[in-house]
């Protein structure tokens, strides 16, 4: 169908929101929608929602109000809310904004033309938040601008039910996604330029378990590894208690895997890891790390830290703070403990102050700062391999790419090397990225 009908979309929240997004723009692209970038433009609003944290929800309820006036000088619009926030509230999202008319969960995303339709054609307010547990085939992606990156999504949902986390009540339980059709998704993403992929899922490692014919994790890398075109590939996110020797094993053997895990170990204190129901200890943590440097030395290691978790004790912090002065992570996502409706942490007794939660948080995180500043001023002097992801937004004669360890690169260079990887020699480590100097 042509489109001729305008669509916007606001994403909030993680990769998976994003790639959520782009599924959102393809299936109602077939209805004759089309994305605009210009609020104003548009006939379709969809905010794809967050509540991972209260701050993300309560950006969603902002950005919710300032539609109001945009409703109010165009009746005939259509607003509606997907993600995580929508999955949550349901129909008490309908109800707290009047102007809204649609509320769709995270498994709604193709049953969008249709809810959409039953708002054109009967003027019906609309919510859908039934779980389906279903991968719908993969689209092939006809790329309306050359790409260099792609995310693909390889499962969906958690069991792990760590207790601060809302993300098994609003994802559902995990299903993984057959894995010919993440084979065909990423071969048709390489074969029209893209040149690095991201898995993604909630617990990567435990991809194919609940299906008996399915490849393991690392079958699937290794599938995945050998598609025609693909430089570089990513995963995100893993879990600790499940990340198994045979993963580690392809580091540095699979030539397109990326030298960089993202392994969230939420707190350094064995206490606290046993109320988040997280099933592993620090030493095991520590080992991990340990056999992941044995098996490829200069594996860049990030991770998750959350402080102020109900009855965090200051030794309890001081533990953390060890930790990341033991393993020396490359860099660190860290967040206050933020109380989320239905999950069992909320219920816990002790909580602690937020101002003395702030406190810490800035603690570690200025130490943390050093610590990045430190492990990028180690890698002067030596060589990196750039994806060149576009021109830099400083200045035009500079590009911009990242390493296979996920370091941003800023160097000087043709503008025809984006897309493209150059070697870059690295002249100074600076707080969030390397400055280089193209070699031939
Ligand atoms: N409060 C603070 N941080 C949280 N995260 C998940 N739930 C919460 C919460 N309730 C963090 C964890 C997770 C990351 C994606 O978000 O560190 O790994
Ligand atoms: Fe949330 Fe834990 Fe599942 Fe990660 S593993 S999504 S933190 S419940």
């Amino acid at each position: 169908m042509l489109a001729e009908k305008k669509l916007y979309i606001a994403t909030f929240g993680c990769q998976m929101n994003e790639y959520d997004s782009e599924k959102m723009a393809l299936v109602l692209h077939e209805s004759g929608y089309d994305l605009t970038p210009d609020m104003e433009l548009a006939d379709l609003i969809l905010l794809n929602t967050c509540s991972i944290r209260d701050k993300a929800q309560q950006k969603v309820y902002s950005f919710l109000g300032r539609l109001h006036r945009l409703k109010e000088q165009k009746p005939e619009l259509i607003i509606g809310v997907g993600g995580c926030v929508a999955q949550q509230e349901g129909v008490r999202l309908l109800k707290r904004v009047p102007h809204l008319d649609l509320v769709f969960g995270t498994h709604g995303i193709y049953r969008l033309p249709d809810l959409i339709t039953r708002i054109l054609v009967k003027g019906e307010r609309v919510v859908d938040t039934d779980f389906h547990y279903s991968f719908p085939p993969p689209t092939t992606i006809k790329a309306t601008r050359p790409r260099i990156k792609a995310t693909v999504t390889i499962m969906q949902g958690c069991n792990n039910f760590c207790t601060y986390c809302i993300v098994p009540y609003v994802r559902g339980r995990e299903i993984s996604r057959p894995s010919r059709d993440i084979l065909k998704e990423v071969t048709g993403l390489a074969s029209s330029g893209v040149a690095e992929v991201t898995l993604l899922g909630q617990n990567v490692n435990s991809y194919g378990v609940e299906q008996p014919d399915s490849p393991s994790f690392p079958e699937l890398l290794k599938q995945v590894d050998a598609v025609p075109n693909l430089l570089r590939l990513r995963f995100t996110t893993s879990h600790p208690k499940d990340l198994s020797a045979e993963l580690i094993a392809t580091y540095g053997t699979l030539k397109t895997l990326c030298e960089h895990i993202h392994l969230p170990v939420q707190t350094g204190s064995d206490r606290i890891l046993r109320m988040m129901n997280r099933n592993y200890t620090i030493e095991s943590y520590l080992n991990i790390i340990k056999a992941l440097r044995r098996q490829f030395p200069t594996l860049a290691v990030t991770s998750d830290v959350i402080v102020g978790f109900p009855t965090e004790t200051a030794a309890d912090f001081d533990n953390t703070m060890a930790l990341i002065e033991e393993i020396r992570f490359d860099s660190l996502f860290s967040f206050c403990y933020s109380d989320r409706p239905g999950t069992k942490a909320t219920r816990l007794p002790d909580k602690v102050p937020f101002e003395e939660a702030a406190r810490r948080l800035a603690i570690l995180q200025d130490r943390q700062k050093e610590i990045t500043l430190e492990k990028n001023q180690a890698l002067e002097g030596g060589e990196v391999e750039v994806l060149v992801e576009a021109l830099s937004k400083k200045s035009d004669s500079m590009l911009q790419g990242r390493t296979r360890s996920n370091k941003v690169v800023n160097f000087m260079g043709s503008p025809d090397l984006v897309g493209h990887t150059a070697m870059v020699k690295v002249l100074e480590g600076r707080p969030n990225s390397l400055l280089g100097r193209q070699v031939e």
